[in-house]
C-alpha cells in the first residue's frame, strides 16, 4: 500500500511528528511512505504550479492520505492550513477525491479534538474516506506501551483501506449565507467612553459581508474606533516553531509583529475581530496572527479584554470553529461575543452588530470577564504540569511568569485540606463517623455557604 503522509510541521523532517510516522515506516516495510513537507514548503507550493501539480499527483497515487500534523494554537499550523486553502482555490479536490483519510498529530493534548475534527471536516468537504486520528502526546514514541497503541492504530488503519470499507461522511456541506449584506444609513451611537477600540481584521475585499461588517461595527461606536488590518502589519513569515521565544519571550523574527501586539492590541479595551470564512476556519492570515503570539509562550497575552467576533461565513455550521474562538476567548479569560452574517436581514444585521457593539462597552466599563470554562481550567492544569515539569528548562519565560503569578497550584500544596483530609479519612474509619458523614451529604455540602448567605 502507498501511503501519502502530507506533513503539517514547519520544521519538516525535523519534525516530532515525523518521528511518528519514521516509526510507522520501520514497523511496516511493507508498506510504502512518500513524505511531502508541505508546512515547511509552503512558499515553493503557492508560488510554484508545477510543484504543487506534482504533490496532487502523489496524492493522487496514494492508497491512503495521512495527514501529520503537530498542534499549533488550537488547530494545524498556519502553513499547512494555507496548502489546504490552496487545494480550494485552485480547484484541486479532485486528486483527494475518494482516498481514504488518517490523521496522526503529535501535541500536549491542549486542544487536539479540535485540530482533528477540523481535519475530519476538511477531508470531508474533500470528498475523501475518513478512518480516524490519532493523537500521541510529544513524548509517547519513548513509552513501549503507546508505540504498540500506535502500531494498532496503524494496523487497523491500513486494514480498513485494504478491505475499502464503506466510510460515512460525518459533517455536512456547508451552505454559505445568503445575504448580501448592505449595512443601513442609521449610524448607531454606542457611548464607548474612555475605551480603546481595536478592530482587527483580514479583509481583502473578497468577502463584501466582511467589508461591510468592519464598515459597521466600526461607526457603531461614538468614539474612535482603529481598524487595524492585518495585510499591513510588517509580518515576516509564520510561526517556525523553534521555540527560540520560550527563553525570555523573544521571538527570532524582528518583523513588526511584537510591537503591533504588545502596543496596539494589548492596549485596547475591546476588540473585535472581523473574519471570515475559509473552509473549516478563518483565513490562514488569522491563522499567521494566532500562531505567532506564541512568543507570549503560555502565558495569558490579551487577558480580560472585550472580544468581538464578526464572522462573516457560516460560523453556526462549523462547530471546530466556534470551540477554537471559545476556548482561544476563556484561556485568556476574556468576554467573547458573537455576531455573524447568517442573517435573514441586513437591518437585522446592524441591530446584531450595534447590539455587541453596546454589550462590549458595558462589559468593559463593568470589567466583567465570565468564569473559566473546561477549556481554561483543564488548559490551566496542562500547562501548569509540563511547564513545571518537562518543558520547564525551555519555557523559561513561562516558567518565572507562573511562579510570579503563583500559578503553579498543585493540589499538595494545600497544607489545609491536605490535613483536612488526613483527619478525615482516619475519622471515617469508624462506621459511626461514616453514617453521619454520608447521611447527610446534601447538608454537608452546602453548610459553607451559611456564613456568605447571612443576613447583614
Ligand atoms: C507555535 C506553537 C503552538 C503550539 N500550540 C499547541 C497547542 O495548541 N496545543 C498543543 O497541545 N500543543 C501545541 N504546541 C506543541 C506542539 O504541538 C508539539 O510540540 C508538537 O509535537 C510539535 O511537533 P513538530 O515537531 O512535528 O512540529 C505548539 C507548539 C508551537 C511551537
Amino acid at each position: 500500500m502507498k501511503i501519502v503522509v502530507l506533513n503539517g510541521s514547519p520544521k519538516g523532517d525535523l519534525s516530532v511528528t515525523m518521528q511518528y510516522v519514521a516509526y510507522l515506516k520501520k514497523k511496516f516495510p511493507e508498506h510504502t511512505f512518500e513524505t511531502v513537507n508541505v508546512a515547511h514548503e509552503i512558499k515553493k507550493i503557492g508560488k510554484d504550479s508545477v510543484y504543487f501539480a506534482a504533490i496532487l499527483d502523489r496524492v493522487r497515487s496514494a492508497d491512503l492520505v495521512l495527514w501529520a500534523f503537530p498542534l499549533y494554537v488550537l488547530l494545524v499550523p498556519c502553513q499547512y492550513k494555507r496548502f489546504i486553502e490552496l487545494v480550494f482555490e485552485r480547484g484541486a479536490q479532485g486528486a483527494f477525491a475518494g482516498k481514504y483519510a488518517a490523521a496522526l498529530s503529535t501535541s500536549i493534548h491542549y486542544a487536539d479534538m479540535i485540530a482533528h475534527n477540523y481535519i475530519h471536516a476538511v477531508s470531508d468537504d474533500l470528498g475523501m474516506k475518513y478512518l480516524g486520528a490519532y493523537s500521541a502526546e510529544m513524548d509517547d514514541l519513548l513509552d513501549k506501551g503507546e508505540r504498540e497503541r500506535l502500531e494498532t492504530f496503524a494496523s487497523l488503519t491500513f486494514a480498513a483501506v485494504e478491505k475499502k470499507i464503506p466510510v460515512q461522511r460525518e459533517t455536512a456541506p456547508l451552505v454559505p449565507p445568503s445575504l448580501a449584506y448592505v449595512p443601513g444609513k442609521g449610524q448607531a451611537s454606542v457611548q464607548s467612553g474612555a475605551n480603546k477600540i481595536v478592530i482587527l481584521t483580514d479583509d481583502d475585499g473578497s468577502s463584501k459581508n466582511l467589508t461591510a461588517m468592519v464598515a459597521r461595527i466600526t461607526t457603531a461606536f461614538s468614539g474612535k474606533a482603529e481598524v487595524i488590518n492585518l495585510h499591513n502589519i510588517d509580518i515576516k513569515g509564520p510561526c517556525l516553531g523553534c521555540c527560540r521565544c520560550a527563553y525570555d519571550n523573544t521571538c527570532v523574527y524582528t518583523d513588526g509583529y511584537v510591537d503591533f501586539y504588545r502596543n496596539r492590541l494589548a492596549t485596547a479595551d475591546i476588540l473585535v475581530f472581523a473574519g471570515a470564512v475559509h473552509d473549516r476556519y478563518l483565513s490562514s492570515t488569522w491563522k499567521l496572527f494566532f500562531d505567532r503570539s506564541f512568543f507570549k509562550g503560555h502565558t495569558p497575552g490579551l487577558g480580560g479584554k472585550q472580544i468581538g467576533f464578526a464572522i462573516a461565513g457560516p460560523l453556526h455550521q462549523i462547530p471546530c470553529l466556534k470551540e477554537a474562538l471559545v476556548m482561544w476567548a476563556d484561556s485568556g479569560r476574556c468576554n467573547a461575543l458573537f455576531v455573524t452574517d447568517e442573517a435573514a436581514t441586513s437591518g437585522e444585521l446592524d441591530a446584531l452588530l450595534d447590539t455587541m457593539a453596546g454589550k462590549l462597552v458595558q462589559g468593559a466599563e463593568a470589567g466583567y470577564t465570565p468564569p473559566h470554562l473546561f477549556y481554561a481550567v483543564g488548559g490551566h492544569k496542562i500547562f501548569r504540569d509540563n511547564i513545571y515539569g518537562g518543558m520547564r528548562f525551555v519555557f523559561q519565560a513561562d516558567y518565572r511568569y507562573y511562579h510570579e503569578h503563583k500559578m503553579f497550584d498543585f493540589p499538595q500544596a494545600d497544607l489545609k485540606t491536605r490535613l483536612m483530609n488526613a483527619v478525615m479519612m482516619l475519622l471515617t474509619k469508624s462506621k459511626a463517623v461514616r453514617e453521619k458523614v454520608y447521611g447527610d451529604t446534601k447538608h454537608h455540602m452546602i453548610a459553607p455557604f451559611a456564613p456568605v448567605l447571612k443576613d447583614g
